[in-house]
């Protein structure tokens, strides 16, 4: 299973993921001489266009999409590119499609980013064209299915064509350079693990905040909503991270036979410990912006905000919160993890400014790169009626430690995972349908007490419920 593709299939060519990410980061790829020399790259999807035009097409998201200076030789990548419209429920187009393709000499990499309801029907047509034989690797973007049913109906029909050793499902929060340091940081250092779990770690908070609103995804953001579209997939991978054992070794099977450990520890959610939300009209960054409806253009009950309290029942974690948010249109864009220390058992220091502000280490993601850990310090001078402490941070900025190329496309590093075959970085079925599991369950919570989501001004925390949350328990979140 170890071949190297030479042939790229893309589905959903002409689609937006493909131009903002798909094609510069193959673009990027090619620059830096990552990809084969040899490589070919079809690219399908229903448009009517020929050769020229998908490349005229990519050329355009190219120079809006990737930097100047990591575009390398554009038209060395253009020419790699060729086209074959497709409507992938038509069964008989498949056939011009496998002639396109022709013969892979060593293997062929097929992405599907297309509406899931499409990947039933592609994977028929390619089984029968010969598309899908031991040479050929499947990746497949979010969002596979709606539920755990509705996953498992997608699951099933591709595992009917491929082998699970050739299905690369995509959560390209994995594909981020600062995700795969939290296991550096975790698995690389001595200090930490010693430190990590209940007896001295009081919570973690996980926040993936964004500023933008619906954006162009009208349809799907609202049969989505923030639990299906962030917690379920990138959220829950965060939390499978921090809170996982200490694998065997860095490889695809070790690595996510713990990760799904954790998934199915976590606990059942109650309603009273998730808080929803809707953005209403407000400004970020000092600019007006709509409210969710008015953007959607109807009123709507889905979720823009969500706030969970999760538990993790395994021994490691027994009785450490997992406080979980993730909106659009909050204040800043911000992903962060924060894990905080319990306070030292016993004080030594008495007096004026003495006291001791538990330890904490935030894991900052975006938009900036860096892992802060706050520790006390002596306050300086010759105070004599106290020991003055403040908590001070030791801070490293990832950039400024490695000063290396730009940050990079999470898609970057999927490709090459999935050209070279190495399925670390992706997402097991089963993996997926405890992710599904947990998330049904909330979602059945919430229907069954009719729960309706609070609103929120744009460029605010989110309800003021989601601050009640954590804060009953003496929690305050981080900002
Ligand atoms: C996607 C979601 O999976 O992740 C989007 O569908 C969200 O709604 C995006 O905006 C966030 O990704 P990133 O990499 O910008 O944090």
């Amino acid at each position: 299973n170890k071949f190297k593709s030479d042939k790229l299939l893309l589905f959903g060519a002409t689609g937006d993921l493909s131009r903002r990410m798909l094609l510069p980061s193959l673009c990027a790829l090619d620059a830096e001489g990552l990809l084969d020399p040899q490589i070919e790259i079809i690219g399908t999807a229903r448009s009517d266009l020929d050769d020229q035009g998908f490349r005229n097409f990519a050329r355009e998201a190219l120079e809006q999409f990737l930097a100047p200076e990591r575009r390398g030789s554009l038209a060395t990548f253009l020419n790699r590119l060729s086209y074959q419209q497709l409507d992938a429920t038509d069964i008989d187009g498949f056939a011009a499609l496998a002639e396109k393709v022709g013969e892979p000499k060593a293997g062929l990499s097929i992405f599907l980013s297309t509406a899931p309801s499409l990947f039933e029907p592609t994977i028929r047509g390619l089984e029968q064209n010969g598309l899908a034989g031991d040479h050929v690797r499947i990746g497949l973007e979010k969002p596979l299915g709606v539920d755990l049913e509705s996953s498992k109906v997608i699951n099933d029909a591709v595992a009917s064509a491929f082998p699970e050793e050739r299905i690369y499902r995509i959560d390209h929060y994995l594909g981020k350079e600062t995700v795969q340091n939290l296991l550096a940081l975790r698995f690389a250092n001595l200090m930490f693990e010693p430190l990590w779990n209940a007896a001295h770690i009081n919570h973690v908070q996980i926040t993936v905040a964004e500023t933008v609103g619906l954006e162009s995804r009208v349809g799907y953001y609202d049969d989505s909503g923030a639990l299906r579209d962030m917690v379920q997939n990138h959220m829950l991978q965060l939390l499978a991270l921090v809170a996982m054992e200490p694998p065997v070794s860095y490889d695809a099977t070790n690595v996510r036979d713990e990760k799904v450990k954790v998934l199915r520890s976590l606990r059942k959610i109650k309603v009273d410990e998730t808080v929803t939300g809707q953005y209403r009209a407000g400004a970020i960054s000092g600019a007006a912006v709509p409210g969710y409806d008015e953007e959607l253009g109807k009123p709507s009950k889905t979720e823009t905000f969500v706030a969970i309290k999760a538990h993790i029942d395994n021994w490691r974690w027994q009785g450490v919160p997992f406080y979980l948010r993730t909106g659009k249109r909050l204040p800043k864009r911000t992903t962060e993890i924060v894990v905080q220390f319990r306070d030292v058992p016993h004080s030594i220091f008495s007096g004026r400014g003495a006291k001791t502000v538990p330890n904490r280490l935030v894991i900052s993601l975006q938009p900036d790169e860096n892992i802060t850990l706050s520790l006390m310090a002596k306050m300086p001078g010759l105070d004599r009626e106290g020991f003055g402490l403040r908590s001070i941070p030791l801070a490293i900025s990832m950039p400024d430690a490695f000063a290396g190329p730009q940050r990079r496309i999470a898609y970057e590093r999927l490709w090459l995972d999935l050209i070279e075959g190495d399925q670390t970085l992706f997402v097991r079925r089963d993996e997926v349908e405890a992710q599904w599991e947990w998330i049904d369950a909330i979602r059945t919570a919430w229907e069954e007490q009719a729960t309706e989501p609070k609103t929120y001004t744009a460029g605010s925390w989110g309800p003021s419920s989601a601050i009640a949350l954590a804060e009953r328990d003496g929690v305050t979140w981080h900002e």
